[in-house]
């Protein structure tokens, strides 16, 4: 199974895609995760988005897809991807790749939550210069303006869907999981 989470800052990516790649036995991949990673690390390619990550700011397309190319390929089960694709420029670009591969996304989840909420939880969690006040609020503004068009360039779809993110991480598990298996049914249909 190969799963797209999409929502902005705080929404839950992160908690909910962990639960899904355990409940599928599919590999969990997060571009962010990845980043801090390499930035704790001190890599080259740490180094070189660094600043992007604690200022909030998305890191340049094409570091993000060759830094993901190989584990999205390794993903041999399947994968949910976390954070990636957040503009219409990655997710027309990585398209081209996966297709030609047979491995695009079957179902792309968007969770969505009110800006209070994720600001609340943003704030309680405090990882890093990423969630100040001022950087929270730039993330914020950058999803506005660089992932809600993504959103509405997936509208319509039908291996899309939204869910309510702000319920407790359990009840948008289940949502999300009964959402994936109407559309398995659905296409097992047509
Ligand atoms: P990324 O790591 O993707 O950060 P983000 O999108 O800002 O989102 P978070 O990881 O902070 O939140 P989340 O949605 O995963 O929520 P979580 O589960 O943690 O990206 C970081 C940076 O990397 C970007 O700013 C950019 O610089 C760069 N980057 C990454 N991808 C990129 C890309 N594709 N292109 C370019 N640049 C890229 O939950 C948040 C908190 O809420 C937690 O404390 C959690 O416990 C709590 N919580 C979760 N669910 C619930 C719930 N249902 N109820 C109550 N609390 C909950
Ligand atoms: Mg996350």
């Amino acid at each position: 199974m190969r799963l797209l989470l999409i929502g902005a800052p705080g929404a839950g990516k992160g908690t909910q895609a962990e639960r899904l790649a355990a409940r599928f036995g599919i590999a969990h991949i997060s571009s962010g995760d990845l980043l801090r990673q390499h930035v704790r690390d001190q890599t080259s390619l740490g180094q070189t988005v660094k600043s992007y990550v604690d200022n909030g700011d998305l890191v340049p397309d094409g570091v993000v897809m060759d830094m993901l190319r190989k584990p999205v390929l390794a993903a041999a089960s399947g994968y949910v991807l976390d954070g990636f694709p957040r503009t219409v420029e990655q997710a027309t670009e990585s398209y081209a790749v996966v297709r030609a591969l047979g491995v695009e996304v079957q179902a792309a989840i968007h969770l969505d939550v009110p800006r209070e909420e994720l600001v609340r939880r943003l704030l309680a969690r405090g990882r890093g210069s990423e969630d100040a006040e001022a950087v929270v609020e730039h993330r914020l503004q950058v999803y506005l303006e660089r992932t809600v068009p993504l959103l509405e360039y997936y509208a319509g779809r039908e291996w899309m869907f939204t869910v309510d993110g702000a319920q407790s991480a359990d009840a948008v598990h289940e949502d999300i999981v009964g959402r994936i298996q109407k559309l398995a049914a659905f296409t097992a249909s047509t």
